[in-house]
């Protein structure tokens, strides 16, 4: 069980990670004013009493991720499990891509992507530079830096995020309770750099992991994180989300992190119903995501900044999305929904 002492470490950890997010926000900003004001994004004033209720809703997270640990969700070494030397090595790289990331907003090019791709093997909405990130989804250069920069992106908080998925999850598996662990089937759509699948591997050991992607660059790069520690590898299949290389009924629980935002509405839908085919009926489907105007209509002005920082051109309409309602043409029952943060969780089953 982890103790006082833990804790603390942990809440000074998040802390040190927050304020580090924030300052080379606050640098990078006043750098691209001096250097590159034209493609300096015209934001929206964020009121002084919002930054307390947002500060008050990241406390809130880490505390719910610390009683998941002490009740034994998951080991509390997740907490703290990040390649720390890797990402202090990679940090000068995320500044020296930014002029490039710059000029690429400045001239709204956002289809600049590697010209070794071949564009038939990929959906068109796919084909852009999300966030004015350098190759889009499409090099080892992006998978090296992603996962640093969304950490800076989210002060810290995007593996405590990401982990709310892990309840959920567990109690949804739990309808199998005849399954032996080790053929209980989870796969994780849109794995990216596979930090979910991490978490997943913590709170399910024994259980069989699958990873599915589009980007085989960013398949390699979490090949490389996931085979660093031991436990069983998860299989990384590079693969579109709306029609997934899977049988009918392969999987008892299914996860989809921080993708929908990226997706138009029909993909949406599209994944949704594909979730619904390769679960077995009984599994269990978590969705997390950005949060959305009918849920979270405090925070719109966070929402209107991070639309017009990065490229995110699905975004407007994510936040105004029925998520719920897509879950139940699907045909899921037992929908829910909570709020943690910056992000909503939705869980839902396939009936039996
Ligand atoms: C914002 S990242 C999230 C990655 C990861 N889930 C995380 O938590 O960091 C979006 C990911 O979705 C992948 N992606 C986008 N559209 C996809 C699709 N139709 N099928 C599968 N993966 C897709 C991208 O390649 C990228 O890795």
């Amino acid at each position: 069980m982890p103790d006082q002492l833990t804790k603390l470490a942990y809440q000074t950890l998040q802390q040190g990670k927050a304020l580090l997010g924030v300052t080379h926000k606050e640098v990078s900003t006043r750098l691209m004013g001096l250097l590159a004001p034209e493609g300096s994004p015209k934001t929206v004033p964020v009121p002084p009493e919002l930054l307390g209720r947002l500060k008050q809703a990241m406390d809130a997270l880490h505390e719910r991720d610390w009683q998941e640990a002490e009740q034994g969700l998951y080991p509390a070494s997740l907490l703290f499990d990040a390649p720390w030397l890797d990402w202090a090595s990679r940090y000068p790289l995320v500044w020296l891509d930014m002029p490039s990331t710059w000029s690429r907003r400045m001239e709204r090019n956002v289809r600049d992507l590697p010209r070794s791709i071949d564009p038939e093997d990929f959906p068109d909405y796919y084909l852009q530079n999300f966030h004015h990130q350098t190759d889009g989804y499409l090099s080892d250069h992006s998978a090296a830096l992603y996962d640093l920069q969304v950490e800076i992106l989210f002060n810290g908080t995007a593996d405590p995020m990401r982990r709310r998925v892990l309840a959920p999850l567990l109690r949804g598996v739990r309808a199998f309770p005849d399954r032996p662990a080790g053929q209980i089937r989870v796969l994780d759509v849109a794995t990216g750099t596979g930090r979910t699948l991490r978490q997943i591997r913590g709170a399910l050991p024994k259980a069989q992991l699958f990873g599915l992607d589009l980007s085989s660059a960013y398949l390699r790069q979490a090949n490389k994180w996931l085979s660093q520690l031991p436990g069983e590898l998860p299989q990384l299949v590079q693969g579109n989300g709306e029609c997934m290389p899977f049988a009918e009924g392969t999987f008892q629980g299914l996860t989809c992190v921080f993708l929908f935002h990226e997706l138009p509405g029909e993909a949406r839908q599209n994944v949704l119903q594909d979730a619904f085919r390769v679960l077995e009926p009984g599994g269990v489907v978590v969705l997390a995501d950005s949060v959305q105007l009918a849920d979270s209509p405090q925070f719109s002005a966070v929402m209107e900044n991070f639309r017009r920082v990065f490229h995110e051109p699905y975004y407007r309409d994510y936040i105004s999305d029925d998520i719920e309602g897509r879950l139940r043409r699907c045909g899921f029952e037992g929908i829910t929904a909570e709020t943690h943060f910056m992000t909503r969780v939705w869980t839902a089953r396939k009936p039996r």
